[in-house]
């Protein structure tokens, strides 16, 4: 998952694309620019959003404002290729919050590909009716081939602008505008990052959230502690990039839990398992690794009494959608931040949207 030379190359979907050409460094200006990956940003690059979204949420919580016309008639696709209840709902309605249009589409179902359509003439079609794309796609790299394709047609001088793309979910890789949402959700409870712990809970081989959430944490200087299984651990080339951010990993959730600021959680994302292929042997790995997972993921099921080891003062967030790994009866208790870092996401996407598009919120408070 993490960019490096050797994986500038990457396959999606069949086709091999070089995205070395669209994951620009997003510094000071993110204008125009993609965004699809956390290893775009460093803790410079990150604050920007942080301080739009602190403005975004004072302008939408104003009941005399709800909202401000930063970009009228500017558009939004938000093509969600995998389903979501919350990502293509808050990115749609941070665009409307913004004064823009927003069209939501959720699933392929009435797209042209069932008429043969190759995925990258589809994002070069929804590329003329947008200003700006949002996409979850269930390959690993799926906006990063949008953004490909988007940058052909625009040097073939067939598109007449570049429309940025917004990675919100590709497959087992990143998923930045949580990540950058949870990092807003830590600012506000703690006003700062540097020093803080978080633990990260659940599969760390392919929970997007987690890689993303985890490389932002490094760069703002959080220490991380990864509670992971044997059947599913911290990728070798996040590890390396996390470096001396990264303090511990074990598969014990009680000794992280006492000594943590940010408790993180994750569902089994087993949506992902394999369970046919004509190799017998993937099959089998497959089922062995799933129910290490499955076992693991038992032991590390938090209720209210569990919660009870935590600092006072300490945090739980959750990306969501749960499963059993967070009770529900654990919702009382005042540690738990994961509904506001659900209402968090409109005024960090509405920050998004608005530093891509060239325009700040921050000004007009
Ligand atoms: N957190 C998150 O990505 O939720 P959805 O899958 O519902 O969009």
């Amino acid at each position: 998952m993490a960019v490096t030379q050797e994986t500038m190359i990457v396959d999606v979907d069949g086709e091999t694309i070089d995205i070395s050409g669209v994951i620009q460094p997003i510094d000071g200006d993110a204008s125009g620019k993609n965004l699809l990956c956390m290893q775009q940003l460093n803790a410079e690059g990150i604050q920007p959003y942080i301080d739009e979204a602190y403005a975004a949420e004072l302008i939408i919580k104003n009941r005399s404002r709800n909202g401000i016309n930063l970009l009228p008639h500017v558009v939004l696709k938000a093509v969600m290729r995998q389903p979501s209840t919350r990502t293509g709902g808050s990115i749609t309605t941070a665009m409307r919050k913004l004064g823009g249009t927003a069209e939501l589409i959720s699933g392929m179902h009435s797209s042209s590909e069932a008429k043969g359509e190759t995925l990258a003439d589809s994002w070069v079609a929804f590329a003329t009716q947008a200003d700006i794309i949002g996409t979850r796609t269930a390959e690993d790299w799926g906006p990063a081939l949008a953004a490909h394709a988007i940058n052909e047609a625009v040097e073939y001088g067939q598109l007449w602008q570049r429309v940025p793309v917004i990675n919100l979910g590709d497959g087992r890789n990143e998923h930045p505008t949580q990540a950058l949402g949870d990092l807003f959700t830590i600012h506000k409870r703690f006003k700062r990052f540097e020093g803080l712990r978080l633990a990260v809970v659940g599969d760390h081989e392919r929970y997007r959230a987690h890689h993303s959430l985890m490389l932002g944490a490094a760069a703002v200087g959080m220490e991380i502690i990864v509670v992971e299984s044997p059947a599913a651990p911290i990728p070798s080339s996040l590890v390396e990039l996390l470096g001396a951010n990264l303090v511990a990993r074990h598969g014990d959730l009680d000794i992280a839990m006492a000594d943590t600021d940010v408790l993180y959680l994750g569902r089994n994302p087993d949506e992902y398992t394999k369970k046919d292929d004509e190799d017998e042997e993937i099959v089998r790995r497959e089922k062995a690794r799933s129910e290490q997972l499955a076992a693991d993921y038992e032991g590390w099921i938090v209720d209210y009494d569990r919660l009870q080891r935590m600092k006072p003062g300490s945090i739980v967030m959750h990306p969501r959608p749960r499963r059993d790994e967070l009770n529900p009866d654990a919702d009382s208790d005042p540690r738990m931040k994961d509904v506001e870092q659900m209402a968090n996401m409109i005024p960090m996407r509405m920050a998004i949207i608005a530093r891509h598009l060239g325009k700040s919120i921050v000004e007009h408070v």
